[in-house]
């Protein structure tokens, strides 16, 4: 992101002045779908492009935002009780009253924002902005004394309360957590977490994006995890003795017992969850090990299971993970929450350029366009720029 074309938007859109400049990154995920909000593990890591927003404080108790992409305006006061309409200011707003639940006192403040996420590719755009947001907010009114975790939790809270979108916190962490060349592996449980340090000697990891847009505010996702709770509750349900809170609490023979008690659809859903809890771990040994061809086999069983089980594909993916396959790539899967986005793809350095060239290919052939290439670089998380 470009730091002079924020801030020429900022002094053109107010009143001159400049302010400070911050930057969140959305983020990629090697391995663990739809396992965040049911307590199991992911393992992501931060990119290197993000959203940057430039935010000074206006002494007022309004914010003035501009969407610099969008070259939309939008005035809101801090305590509305509704918050605007148009989607991208209710992230604004609702990292505000976050934050005010948090005990800060949050004044008016000019904002311009840019990002270079592409959207809806299941990069988490929206994650970037609500921690670019958060950063800003913690810089400029609490002295940065809230902690990372508690962004974490306030971008997490924005999705649910003003987005309508019932995420797990995966992108937020990633998002604010990141750190240049490392993975993560988040225990979504217990909060704990390792870096793991990625150079894949001798592989590549790129994104293939089907240009078919992901939106997640809405039912498709929230069904998902529906269909994961309920499974929950009927385990808890035959064992009152035992604390399950999500199925990371749950075994295959809770999965069986419970057959009877919920549909064959959340049955289907939560095999995918528990075979998902295991090839994550299966990644990080493989990783340990060096062994990135077992890394790639794990990855073509996620998008199966994403596909068949989770039924969060489409065509257009599945049609990647195919080439994919035929191109000899060593793994290749759906990345984020599904319903369109891109594929991520472990390939070896040798294969990258024919890998690439087909794709393009075939894909253009079948839908008209090429999928667009975005070559991983794993960057760093949230930060005041200047
Ligand atoms: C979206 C959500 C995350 C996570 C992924 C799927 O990106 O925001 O919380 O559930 O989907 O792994």
């Amino acid at each position: 992101m470009d730091i002079e074309f924020v801030r020429s938007r900022f002094v053109k859109h107010f009143d001159g002045q400049t302010g400070n400049i911050y930057f969140s990154p959305g983020r990629i995920n090697l391995i663990g779908e739809h396992t965040d909000y049911n307590g199991g593990y992911v393992f992501p890591g931060a990119v290197d492009c993000g959203v940057m927003a430039e935010v000074r404080p206006n002494g007022t108790d309004k914010v003035m935002a501009y969407a610099i992409d969008l070259k939309d305006r939008v005035e809101f006061a801090i305590d509305d009780k509704e918050g605007p309409k148009a989607t991208w200011a209710r992230f604004i707003y609702g990292m505000v009253q976050e934050f005010r639940l948090l005990g800060v006192d949050v004044k008016g403040f000019n904002i311009a924002f840019a990002g270079d996420v592409p959207l809806g590719a299941g990069m988490s755009s929206s994650a970037a902005m609500e921690s670019c947001f958060g950063c800003a907010l913690n810089d400029l009114f609490a002295d940065n004394k809230i902690s990372k975790w508690d962004i974490v939790l306030a971008g997490q809270a924005t999705e649910h309360k003003y987005i309508g979108c019932n995420c797990g916190i995966m992108d937020q962490f990633a998002s604010v957590f990141g750190e240049e060349g490392k993975l993560m592996r988040l225990d979504c449980n217990s909060r704990e977490f390792e870096y793991f340090p990625f150079k894949p000697e001798g592989y590549r990891l790129v994104l293939l994006n089907s240009c078919v847009k992901h939106e997640l505010a809405g039912s498709p996702y929230n069904d998902r995890r529906n269909s994961c709770e309920n499974v929950a509750k009927a385990v808890q349900a035959k064992h009152p003795e035992r604390k399950i809170q999500t199925l990371r609490d749950c075994t295959w023979e809770d999965l069986e017992e419970v057959k009877g008690d919920v549909t064959a659809e959340d049955i289907q859903r939560a095999t995918f969850v528990l075979g998902e809890k295991d090839r994550v771990l299966g990644v990080c040994d493989a990783l340990v090990a060096g062994d990135y061809e077992k890394v790639g086999e794990l990855m073509y069983a996620t998008h199966d299971g994403l596909s068949k089980d989770y039924e969060v594909s489409c065509e257009e993916l599945d049609y990647l993970n195919d080439i994919a396959r035929e191109c000899g790539v060593t793994g290749s899967r759906i990345m984020g929450g599904g319903f369109g986005g891109c594929t991520i793809n472990l390939v070896k350095n040798e294969l990258y350029d024919d890998f690439i060239a087909t794709a393009k290919q075939r894909f253009s052939a079948k839908y008209g366009h090429e999928p667009k290439v975005y070559d991983v670089v794993i960057g760093q998380g949230s930060r005041k720029v200047c």
